[in-house]
């Protein structure tokens, strides 16, 4: 990290943050820049312990925090959002070097990461309740909207900044307090927003990041009785279980998991801009999002322009080390599991009649990456269809009609973000009202904005993040019924 050279480094923490302090473990993680696979520093690994401590000083803190004034806490949110960009420099050169992402991407996801933050700042002056008209003459009724109280939160790697704003700021906006366990593969943000976080005047013990392997953190997460709140990014698998867990103390849960989104195109579509969405819906992030376009459905009058067109601009892609900026369009994947999962992904739809057209292998010697890939008469049984692929690969299936389409894109368990492009009206209504999922793309294919309800349907989740909703999930409502 030494190397990155940052204006301010004592944004790089390489201790857990608990109750205000800096704390170390008597073991420790390494972490790895998965562009090379260097270690570039390490953690505290933190156990039950250390989680409990922090789950108490999140209690004791709430206390005073849920009485702070709404516009209190609203200027203090609102000064950790400036504070992020004033460091947006430092925080970008943190993040890609832990995740990978090109510099200019991590940047954006700094402002995009504070906006959550600006957005819940205002929102807090906007927790009303409600005088209802009683029943009995004799009585009076009001519903207070109160915080939950301690949240509990595990945020994951491909988003290192902005899945934690989207938690934490309505969670202090709405007078909780927080114990984050983020990913042990990408925990400098976290640890960064923590200086940050002290800076703007966040109290101690409202937010605190305990480091280390998430099953003995987790497990204090999701049965301490003091936790009364649980959210949870990252895959359906572990969401599940998580969720479970949280239902012997009857927890508040949000859960934002995996999607498998549909893109489709049809005849009528622009085809400039249908490949300009689907470049940035599937490669953002080099396909690592929850919202990356997965299996692409074009009709076939417009097939195989389509395809010649996103295998041209595929092509001329280029794919390196996020640093130094612009130098490349997609970064490594995550880890070496991931770029196998890839590759399985290609090779089952080159087995079931599959054609490249561009990419297609990881890349020898640099054991991070895989080539930004395009496959086209990808069949709609194929791997890639029916799991998240996360990874930069693009399969095309070939579709007839409307309702072809439909029954295709809503054929899987998820239920995250969906995209299509049209030009007919009545189809823009008929198709978006048709698809099964929590969000839909009209012929964009950037869809994440912190003004409106990001989150999935089926099993792709519980609850919405950001917007005027995204406070609900931390807010509990109180009946008063008084007699006079
Ligand atoms: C995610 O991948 O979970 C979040 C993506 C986004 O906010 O756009």
């Amino acid at each position: 990290m030494d190397s990155l050279s940052l204006t301010r480094s004592d944004l790089h923490r390489q201790k857990a943050y608990i109750d205000g302090a800096w704390v170390e473990g008597s073991t420790r993680i390494a972490v790895l820049n998965p562009a090379t696979h260097e270690q570039i520093g390490t953690i505290p690994n933190l156990g039950a312990l250390e989680t409990e401590t922090a789950v108490a000083a999140a209690e004791r803190a709430q206390v005073a925090w849920k009485c702070e004034l709404a516009k209190e806490r609203g200027r203090i949110l609102r000064r950790w959002s400036q504070l992020m960009l004033d460091n947006a420099g430092d925080l970008a050169a943190i993040l890609t070097q832990e995740q990978g992402k090109p510099l200019s991407e991590a940047k954006g996801e700094v402002a995009y990461a504070a906006s959550f933050l600006e957005w819940f700042a205002e929102e807090a002056r906007r927790i009303d309740g409600e005088i209802l008209a009683p029943h009995q003459a004799d009585k009076r009724l009001y519903v207070h909207k109160v915080p939950v109280g301690v949240v509990a939160a595990i945020t994951p790697w491909n988003f290192p900044l902005a899945m934690i704003t989207r938690k934490a700021g309505p969670a202090l906006a709405a007078g909780c307090t927080m114990v984050l366990k983020p990913s042990e593969l990408t925990p400098y943000s976290a640890l960064a927003l923590a200086v940050l976080a002290e800076e703007a005047g966040v109290p101690n013990g409202v937010f605190n990041v305990v480091t280390g392997d998430a099953a003995p953190i987790g497990d204090v997460l999701t049965d301490d009785t003091r936790v009364r709140k649980f959210t949870f990014t990252g895959s359906t698998a572990v969401g599940k279980m998580l969720a479970a867990r949280c239902m012997d103390t009857v927890k508040r849960v949000s859960l934002e998991l995996g999607g498998n989104a549909p893109f489709i195109i049809f005849d009528d579509a622009d085809l400039d801009k249908a490949v300009e969405g689907a470049l940035i819906a599937k490669f953002r992030n080099t396909g690592q999002t929850c919202v990356c376009a997965n299996r692409f459905y074009v009709q076939s009058g417009i097939y195989e322009k389509f395809a010649a067109a996103l295998a041209g601009k595929v092509k001329a892609m280029r794919f390196g080390p996020g640093i130094p900026i612009g130098e490349a369009d997609c970064g490594p994947l995550i880890d070496t599991k991931a770029v196998e999962k890839v590759g399985a992904h290609v090779s089952d739809c080159v087995a079931r009649g599959g054609q490249l057209l561009v990419g297609g292998r990881a890349l020898e010697g640099a054991p991070g990456f895989f080539e930004p890939t395009v496959i086209s008469e990808v069949s709609a049984n194929s791997m890639l269809c029916r799991e998240e692929t996360f990874g930069p690969v693009a399969g095309l299936v070939r579709f007839e009609d409307e309702d072809e389409a439909i029954a295709l894109a809503n054929c899987s368990r998820a239920g995250l973000a969906s995209y299509f492009f049209t030009r007919d009206y009545g189809r823009v209504h008929r198709v978006s009202e048709a698809l099964d999922y929590g969000m839909v793309g009209v012929n964009t294919g950037i869809i994440s904005t912190e003004v409106a309800p990001f989150g999935g349907v089926k099993e792709s989740g519980l609850g919405r993040e950001g917007s005027r909703h995204g406070i609900e999930d931390y807010l509990e409502i109180k009946m008063v019924c008084a007699a006079i």
